[in-house]
This record gives C-alpha cells, structure tokens and sequence, in this order.
C-alpha cells in the first residue's frame, strides 16, 4: 500500500490529490486520527462536539485508534476536562442502557492541552503531545475550530506551522461565521488558503446535517410521484420557516454584529432552499451535489429590500413573568437596530422556478420553537368539488409539510370525502411522524457531520463558490439595511412577529402556513 501510495505522490502534484490519497490508502489498523477541539472550554463543545464524539464512540463509529485533545486557553489538566466533558454525556443513544463503562473507556481517550490561539510554541507542544499518542502509526489530525471567528487564522497558521509531523490527512472544521458579507468571507478563504487547501477545508452549517434534510434529497429523487411536480407548474410558493421561543440571552454580543439574516437566512435556510430546488446531481458525490447547489444559488435574483421585513422583539409581560427586549440584554448596545426576526422572498431565475415565490422567515423570542418546511400546490384547475362540498378553494390546496425539528416529520394535506351518506369534503393528512414509525433515535446533525468530516465526505460540507454564491444574494441587501438604518418593527417576546411578515406574503399571494 505504502509503495502504490508513494508512486501516485510522485505523478501528481496536486494538493488534493495528495489529501485524498492518504485517506483512502491508510489502513484503520496503521492509522490514527487525532480530534483537537480548540475551543474546548466553550459553549459548543460542551454542548454539541464532546457528546458528538461520544455518540459515535458509543456506536463504534470512530476509528480503531483514535484521540480527543481539547485545546483552549484556559487552565485544565487532563482529569479536569474529563470531569468537564462527563458531565455533558448522556446514554442518549439507548436509555435504558447503563453506558457508564462506555463513558469511562471514552474519556481515557480524552486530553487536555492549554495554550494561547496565537502561540505557534503552544501549538508544537500540542504536536509533540499528539505524536506521543500517535505511537508512529499513520497520523490523520482533524481540527475542530470550536472559537471565535476572529481567531480562526492565528490558529491555523500556528497549527499548520507546528503540524509537520501528521503525516496522513490533516482536516480543518470550521464553525460558522464565515465572514459577516461577500468581503469579508471572500478575505476568510483567502486566509484559510494561505494554509489550507480547498479540500482540507470543511466549512460547516449543522443544518445540513439534520435528519430531515439529509432526507430531502432521498424524498425528492427516490419518489416517482414528488418529481413530476416540483416545479412551477404545479407548486404555487414554498416556505422554509424557523422560529425559537426563546431570545438572545447570553448570546447578545455576537448576534448584535451579525443578526437573524445572517445568523439564520444566509446559512441554514439558504442551504435548505439550495437541496429542495437543486436539479439532479449526476450522482451523490460531495461535488456532484455542490455543482447543483452552487447552480442554483447562482439562478437567484439578489433579495431586494422590498422583499424583507425586518423586526425585533420587545418586553412582554404574561401573567407574572416579564420577558426581556432584546435591548434589555448588556451585551447588546442600547438602540441596536439589529433585527431578530426577518422575512424575505427569494425567487429563482431559471426554468423550473421562474415566478415561484421562495419565502423565509426567522425570528428569535417567538411563540413557538419549530423549523419546517411548507410547500404549497397550485389549486385543482376546473376542480368538481366547489364551496359546496364545504371546501374553501383557497385554503384546502395540497400542503407538503416537511417538519425538521421538534418532532420530525413528514406530512401532505390532501381533501378527503368526510364519511356519511352527504358529499362533503375536508382536509386531512397523509402523516409520517418519525416518532411512531420509527424506534431508533435521530442522531444529533453534530454526529453525522463530525463522522463524515473523519470520513472524508464533503457533501455536508459548504464549498467556497457556494459560500460566494450566498453571500452574494444578501449582501446588497444586508449593506442597504445597515446603511439606511431600517427601523425593525417591534413585537412582544413570545409572539407570532411583526404583521410586516403576513403583508409581504399577502404581496406575493402567500397565507403562511
Ligand atoms: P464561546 O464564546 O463559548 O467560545 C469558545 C471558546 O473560545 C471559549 O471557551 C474561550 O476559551 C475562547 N474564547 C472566547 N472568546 C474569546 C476571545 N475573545 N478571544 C479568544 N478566545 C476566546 O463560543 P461557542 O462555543 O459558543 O462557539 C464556538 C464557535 O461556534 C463560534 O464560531 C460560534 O459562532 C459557533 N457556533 C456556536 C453555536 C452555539 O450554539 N454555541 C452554534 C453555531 C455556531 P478560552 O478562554 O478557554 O480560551
Ligand atoms: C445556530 C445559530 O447556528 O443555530 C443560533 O447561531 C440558533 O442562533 C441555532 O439558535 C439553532 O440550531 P438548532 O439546531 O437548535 O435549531
């Protein structure tokens, strides 16, 4: 293996080559993978990355040999990360089974180095811990940058400086933000690349690896019956919905420099938009798949400021709780107009979607915690079935609800005979609720993606001319809101949002669902 894999190094000098070849080449019993969480005191990793990893530990996903060094500057020893870390695993996987052996064996693989991000002695010192464990067998490193993203380049630079001795794959997760506009994201890449190439880079947006969206593509291309009608023929808008019943609260300084647009819209929503719409791929390679993504995103008219509201919540008191605005929040400045809540429509400038409104909305402190997606039909053209039967036209249309989270599920509202001796009509749902048909829990989207990024697979990953394409659609928009001071129209913490939200969609001829 060894002489193939140097004989395919010396014909090429391709970087990415060289990245692929050691992968697939490495033999799981000659290899290790190093896992360094940097950033590992914070908030993510405590509550998503650590469980992650144990998860897949639990269900033998992880390689053979295989180390979890968390990395920050705080002061930790190694039993002191594990007494931090323990306390965020759980025997999510099966409850009724007792996983405290699992967690012992788990945590021995778990270290802890501390050391300044722009440290490129702290980072050899990480090295030549990791070389240690590393025992001289093939040595993949994968490093998850769990930080701020204004340290992201200090890191890399230092890591990739003191990390000649990994002599597999080295791969980099990058959390979002990734830049705050088309500039800004454009001098990230270019940074990263000062370091890294395209392929080491996984850029991530955990929506991507949530169960539902993952099925989108599976719902759209393995079912004769949705095919024929995901176009503009048939569907009259589609909707792509996430609201949380809570604030910003204790999050307030890095929403204030980035807002609910970029927060939630240019990532997660976009990227949902991107597979629903997206033709066929040639196949489900990671650049089949973000060939089409880009193809699309790059279809889409720039969202125009008519075609946004924006708001942001305020104080509400109900019955003897008082909800704080979002201003109420120290680490927000007083008068910030930074919205919490937007709605936009979107549309696709190709043949398929022409004319068909894309609507989003996001919004903090809102009634409900809920993330769907909503589409749509046209009406039964010259339907026998009038108000007569008991149907309204306008509100009994076939609906595909795509639920992606709480309680996930699949559902499409058709018209039903109501049984009896009268002809009369009403609506009900064809329902896949998760839940009930299936026992085995939904892995955490941290999971999937962090096995795929130790994998090599890049198809949940965000490619940099997909990240060009994103940012270029709400740019514009983003500048002029910030220029002009928009004013974001206020509702009280708890409620449905701003009715801006219901008049841009009564524009397009949209009721939300
Ligand atoms: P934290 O604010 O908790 O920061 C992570 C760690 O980075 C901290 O424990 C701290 O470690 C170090 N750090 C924090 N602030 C600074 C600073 N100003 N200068 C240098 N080091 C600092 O972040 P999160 O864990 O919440 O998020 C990490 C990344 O993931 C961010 O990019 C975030 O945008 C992204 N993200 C987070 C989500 C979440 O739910 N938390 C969701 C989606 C993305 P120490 O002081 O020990 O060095
Ligand atoms: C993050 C946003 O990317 O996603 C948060 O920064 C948001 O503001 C979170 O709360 C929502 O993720 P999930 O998986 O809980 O829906």
């Amino acid at each position: 293996l060894r002489k193939l894999k140097d004989e395919l190094l010396s014909i090429t000098s391709s970087e990415e080559v060289r990245e692929e070849t050691s992968v697939d080449i490495v033999d799981e019993h000659n290899s290790t993978v190093s896992i360094v969480v940097v950033g590992a005191s914070g908030d993510l990793a405590k509550k998503k990355i650590f469980p992650a990893l144990f998860a897949l530990y639990y269900e033998d996903c992880l390689p053979k040999h295989f180390t979890v060094f968390g990395y920050a500057r705080s002061k930790m020893t190694d039993a002191e990360l594990r007494d931090m870390v323990s306390r965020t695993l759980t025997c999510r996987i099966d409850k009724r089974e007792n996983c405290s052996e699992k967690m012992e064996q788990f945590l021995k693989r778990c270290f802890y180095h501390s050391g300044q991000y722009d440290s490129e002695k702290n980072f050899a010192e990480l090295d030549m811990k990791l070389r240690d464990h590393e025992k001289g067998r093939v040595s993949n490193r994968l490093f998850y940058l769990s930080i701020p993203p204004y340290i992201f380049i200090e890191v890399v630079r230092c890591a990739s400086n003191s990390a000649s001795s990994a002599n597999g794959w080295t791969r980099v997760i990058v959390e979002k933000p990734f830049g705050r506009d088309s500039e800004s994201s454009a001098s990230l890449t270019r940074d990263l690349k000062q370091y890294l190439v395209e392929d080491q880079i996984f850029r991530i947006d955990h929506y991507l690896g949530k169960e539902l969206v993952e099925n989108l593509s599976v719902l759209r291309f393995s079912n004769l019956i949705f095919g024929p009608l995901w176009s503009r023929q048939y569907i009259r808008n589609v909707q792509f919905i996430f609201s949380e019943d809570f604030g910003t609260e204790g999050r307030g300084g890095y929403f204030d420099s980035y807002g609910i647009i970029r927060d939630i819209m240019q990532n997660h929503l976009l990227q949902i938009l991107a597979l629903f719409a997206m033709e066929t791929p040639v196949s489900l390679d990671a650049e089949d798949v973000r060939n089409e993504k880009v193809k699309v995103l790059r279809s889409m008219k720039p969202l125009q400021l008519e075609n946004v509201v924006i708001g942001q919540y305020k104080s509400h008191t109900k019955g003897s709780v008082t909800y704080p605005a979002y201003t109420d929040d120290n680490t927000v400045p007083k008068g910030s107009l930074t919205p919490t809540f937007a709605a936009a429509a979107l549309f696709i400038n190709n043949a398929r979607w022409d004319g068909v409104p894309f609507l989003m909305k996001a919004g903090k402190a809102l009634h409900s915690k809920i993330a769907e997606i909503r589409v749509q039909f046209k009406h039964v053209p010259g339907s026998l079935y009038n108000s007569s039967f008991g149907t309204d036209l306008d509100r009994t249309t076939n609906e595909l609800v795509i639920r992606l989270q709480p309680d996930e599920g699949i559902y499409l509202k058709i018209n039903n005979k109501v049984p009896g001796l009268a002809m009369r009509l009403d609506q009900s749902n064809l329902n896949l609720h998760y839940a009930a048909r299936y026992a085995k829990e939904i892995p955490d989207a941290y999971e999937r993606l962090l096995l795929d990024a130790i994998e090599g697979e890049r198809r949940l990953f965000i490619r940099s001319d997909e990240l060009d394409a994103a940012w270029a659609l709400f740019t514009p928009v983003l500048k002029e809101l910030e220029e002009k001071k928009v004013m974001p129209e206020l509702y009280p913490y708890g409620s449905r949002g701003p009715v801006g939200a219901h008049y841009l969609a009564a524009r397009h001829n949209v009721q939300w669902g």
